[in-house]
């Protein structure tokens, strides 16, 4: 069996859902924008989503000519309710994203029942979510479709990478002969994400976290390395060229190799989870509400500070790898966020929320994390 193969089973294995139901992609983008193009999306159509995501999710929808109508989130749990969502719905709603975030989920059987009683197809933004459950059964599995990601930080990292679950197989059909038509990621492409993979296995430790990430989005910014977002992506709404790029053999290999310890790292990430959660409660600050602890595989915890810059700093001193996602409704676009159709007034929480989030890697030792906390309760909200 060749590697895609070999891969795109293992994934299935994983989720229990059958190989024919999963695609490989470079990116989780692609994964989205192809099951949107899949479900027909196109010019007059509408897409809900949560306005608090990466920009490259609306992308994907403005790339078809579609419009993307935002909702707001609920402030605790980071997600949009099925309430809200419902709001949003108009005869052009073409398509509706669940995202969990952060490994959260919220009302997604709500939300699914919603769009299925009016004829909407569903799709979920796992991205953060991969082996986490939501009322018992793994994220992803209940809407028509779900995409996934593996970039660096995410349940487990193949560089970059994004794989989509097609659940009402009846998709399939349109699925199939786009995902034949995916642009083959060139040697270069895949030459540079080896050495990368290599590089972050091996020279990234505690110590090199903050001049690694540097060093990474310069180049990326800058175009020598494969990043995570080019700069067109971050400035406009034009579809850069070669965007619809399969996976390559370099990112299931890696694949491969990772899934056969996610299990545990999950179990470890949901331990220290529950830790730091226990912690922020006993110093009175906002947390995740308690009953989603059981269900949720967090990537990060979420924390809010008063000033996320001078966080930063303090952690970087103390050699923290404090995570910065979600600086903005549409992260990490800090401009102008026109071009993408959002009106930041129409979503306080998100802005809320994206001026003082940052997230706390569970991957360290839960008594080196609550150290660093310690040192700095005072400027947590
Ligand atoms: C919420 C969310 N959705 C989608 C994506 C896109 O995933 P990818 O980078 O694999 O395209 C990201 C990227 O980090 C994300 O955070």
């Amino acid at each position: 069996m060749n590697v895609e193969l070999t891969y795109q089973s293992r994934i299935a294995e994983y989720l229990h859902v059958d190989a024919e139901q999963v695609s490989l992609y470079w990116k989780g983008r692609v994964a989205l924008y192809t099951m949107l193009k899949a479900m027909g999306v196109g010019p007059g159509d509408e897409v809900v989503l949560p306005a608090f995501t990466c920009v490259v999710v609306p992308n994907a929808i403005l790339y078809l000519g579609a419009t993307p109508i935002y909702v707001d989130i609920n402030p605790t749990v980071l997600c949009c309710s099925a309430e809200q969502i419902e709001q949003a719905l108009t005869p052009k709603t073409k398509a509706i994203l669940i995202q969990n975030m952060l490994g959260l989920s919220f009302e997604v059987e709500e939300i699914v029942s919603l769009a299925k009683s009016r004829g909407i197809y569903t799709i979920e933004d796992c991205t953060h979510g991969f082996g986490g459950k939501h009322q018992g059964v793994f994220n992803g599995l209940r809407s028509d479709a779900s995409f996934f990601s593996s970039q660096w930080n995410k349940p487990f990292s193949t560089g970059i990478g994004g794989m989509l679950v097609v659940n009402n197989r009846d998709l399939l059909q349109p699925v199939n002969p786009l995902n034949s038509h995916l642009i083959k990621p060139s040697a270069k492409d895949q030459y540079i994400l080896y050495i990368l993979i290599w590089a972050r296995t091996y020279l990234l430790k505690g110590f090199t976290y903050w001049t690694f990430l540097r060093l990474y989005r310069w180049l990326s910014k800058k175009g020598v390395v494969v990043g995570s977002s080019s700069a067109s992506e971050l400035e406009g709404i034009q579809m850069p060229k070669d965007y619809v790029k399969g996976m390559s053999k370099v990112q299931c290999r890696a694949g491969i190799k990772a899934l056969s310890n996610l299990e545990q790292l999950i179990s470890q990430r949901k331990n220290s989870g529950i830790l730091v959660h226990d912690w922020l409660t006993s110093q009175g600050k906002t947390t995740v509400p308690a009953e989603h602890l059981a269900q949720h595989a967090f990537l990060k915890y979420p924390m809010l500070v008063k000033d996320r810059e001078l966080f930063l700093q303090h952690a970087e001193k103390e050699k923290i790898p404090l995570g910065d996602w979600f600086i903005s409704p549409l992260h990490p676009v800090l401009d102008s966020l026109e071009p993408w159709g959002l009106e930041v007034s129409n979503v306080p929480n998100a802005v809320y929320i994206s001026k003082h989030i940052v997230n706390l890697p569970l991957e360290i030792p839960v008594p080196r994390l609550i150290n660093f906390l310690e040192l700095y309760k005072n400027e947590i909200i």
